[in-house]
């Protein structure tokens, strides 16, 4: 270990053991200079007030604080980090001659900061570049003192004061200095250091949940344009039924029922020109019964395939035309109550769900409910139109149904119109009391699109 013999202006250049370098043993023997309190208070207060105002800048005010109050030529603070795999100490702080080395980087075993760390414990070293050949510089480092900086109570780096002049030595109070300012440091950067871990973790947070939901909108929007497209294509096929079924009614009408015309026409001329043949009168008279039976089957295959009624007079008269034939021809009591429906302020597309739904509820009731009685009400009030088909059969599983879909395609469809239409339908049953579809539309969907006046 060298002792006061350092003094001399003109250092070996000779290797030299850590030992050699060593004088820490000098922080005891040598006299110490007397603490200046008032500058010291004054740099703390800086310090605390750089940590308030900008906590990033804090270590570097350390080091040029402890460079004034060390009187020292070079100080700094050297941080221990992990490069892949190797573990080097970086000088994050820095002050004076070597001001500009700032970021530069020494291996952990070639520093005299690891040989701090590992002990733990102030370090006190003559011309250290004899044993640490890396430190080599111009101008040398004559005496270095440093102690550990502790980061959650670990040595995570060290803070250093460096002379570059043999005629400055370092003593106990400036071990004290550093030590106070390397502990007050650390409590700082550890806060800083969280708040900046926080940081990280909210903006990682951030940007996963920003990248999460991205991903749900594109969900959503494909879902929507999915469900856009399906709907499109019902409404689609719901016109092209209509239109088809128009065509067949005209058809049917007009082929049909000339020929059938036609038919009875020759008929009662025959007939006029039977004379007394009795026997081949009876036979005209029972093909004019089937010619008139066919004339009205054809009538109501035309009605059913699209009531002309429906285009030229409205849902309203179509419906009770419909409600009347049907409770004629199933012998069940049927009556439809209609209020608040104006004609011109629906849609030819929306008379149409609605008229269709009608027809299906009571072909269902025909056909599943063995009721005595069905009320259809057909009503628009406060912004919403209704559509109520209620029977007093034997009832069934309602909603349930609707979602099995293995019956039958009614209830289905139903619903798919009324869907279409910008409406919900509700199907009230239980086995045993009766059923009701209830379908409703709000308003604003009633005005748009082509009117029967249109
Ligand atoms: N008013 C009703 N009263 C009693 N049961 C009904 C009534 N309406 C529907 N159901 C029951 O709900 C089932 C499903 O009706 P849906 O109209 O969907 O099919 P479907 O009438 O059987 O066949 P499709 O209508 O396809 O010809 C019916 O099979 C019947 O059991
Ligand atoms: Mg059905």
């Amino acid at each position: 270990m060298s002792n006061e013999h350092v003094t001399r202006p003109h250092a070996d250049d000779a290797p030299a053991s850590f030992a050699e370098v060593d004088i820490r043993a000098l922080l005891e023997s040598r006299p110490s200079r007397v603490p200046d309190y008032e500058s010291e208070d004054r740099a703390l207060a800086a310090l605390a007030a750089e940590l308030a105002e900008n906590p990033r800048d804090m270590l570097q005010k350390l080091v040029e604080m402890a460079l004034t109050l060390c009187q020292a030529d070079t100080a700094g603070i050297s941080l221990l980090e992990n490069h892949t795999g190797v573990e080097l100490f970086r000088w994050e702080a820095l002050a004076g001659v070597f001001a500009l080395a700032r970021n530069n980087t020494m291996p952990r075993e070639a520093s005299p900061c690891g040989v701090c760390i590992n002990e733990n414990a102030t370090q006190l070293m003559y011309l250290a570049d004899r044993c640490f050949p890396a430190l080599r510089n111009d101008p040398r480092f004559v005496e270095a003192l440093l102690v550990p900086f502790r980061y959650r109570g670990l040595p995570v780096g060290t803070v250093w004061v460096v002379t570059h002049r043999f005629d400055r030595k370092f003593d106990r109070e400036d071990e004290r200095l550093i030590r106070t300012l390397a502990a007050f440091a650390s409590a700082g950067w550890q806060s800083w250091r969280a708040q900046v871990e926080l940081e990280r973790r909210v903006a990682e947070r951030t940007a996963e949940l920003s990248e999460m939901n991205l991903v749900l909108q594109s969900e959503i929007d494909r879902r929507k344009r999915t469900e856009e497209e399906r709907v499109r294509l019902l409404r689609r096929i719901a016109l092209a039924e209509e239109d088809e079924r128009r065509r067949m009614a005209r058809e049917m009408h007009d082929q049909l029922g000339q020929q059938l015309s036609a038919l009875t026409l020759k008929l009662a001329a025959l007939k006029a020109d039977c004379g007394e043949q009795a026997e081949l009168r009876i036979q005209i008279e029972s093909l004019q019964t089937i010619a008139k039976q066919l004339d009205e089957d054809v009538d109501f295959l035309v009605w059913e395939l699209r009531p002309a009624a429906l285009d030229d007079l409205g849902l309203v008269a179509a419906l009770s035309q419909y409600v009347r034939n049907w409770s004629k021809h199933f012998g069940v009591s049927a009556e439809l109550h209609a209020s608040g429906i104006e004609k011109d302020r629906l849609t030819i597309e929306m008379e149409t769900a609605l008229y269709r739904i009608a027809q299906e509820a009571l072909n269902n009731v025909a056909k599943h409910a063995r009721a005595q009685k069905v009320d259809i009400l057909l009503e628009c009030h406060s912004g919403q139109i209704s559509l109520i088909v209620e029977d007093n059969g034997v009832g069934f599983e309602g909603e349930r149904m609707l979602g099995a879909g293995d019956r039958g395609m009614g209830l289905i469809g139903m619903r798919e119109r009324a869907a279409l239409a910008g409406g919900t339908l509700v199907v009230e049953s239980n086995p045993g009391s009766g059923s009701t579809i209830a379908v409703r539309i709000p308003a604003h969907n009633l005005g748009s699109g082509k009117t029967h006046n249109a």
